[in-house]
């Protein structure tokens, strides 16, 4: 595992969702309330990308078909199907730069 720099704190606003391209992989990245997290930006379901979707709370809700992902944890919260979880992934922060382990 390596720590990757992905963004500067400052690019990710505090309730958006945040694409970034880290090592070849699509990450989402989150701001809540200064906590960041990452997973995989691609739905486990059928693939749609999860930037596009929304956030309600520390959910994020794929813009395709409606899954639901705890996005501190990258696991499936809510879908009428058994789809798997999402990868998440570890980040530090340091001063203005959010980094990633891939
Ligand atoms: S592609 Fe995300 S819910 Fe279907």
């Amino acid at each position: 595992m390596t720590m990757i720099k992905a963004s500067k704190t400052s690019d990710i606003t505090p309730g958006t969702l945040h694409k970034v391209s880290v090592d070849g992989k699509e990450i989402l990245l989150i701001n809540i309330d200064g906590s960041f997290f990452a997973m995989d930006n691609t739905c486990t379901h059928a693939g749609g990308s999860l930037s596009e979707g929304k956030l309600d709370g520390s959910t994020v809700i794929c813009d395709w078909h409606g899954a639901q992902f705890d996005c501190k944890t990258g696991k499936l919260a809510k879908f009428p199907a058994k789809i798997n979880d999402l990868m998440s992934y570890k980040v530090v922060v340091e001063s203005d730069d959010v980094f990633v382990e891939v």
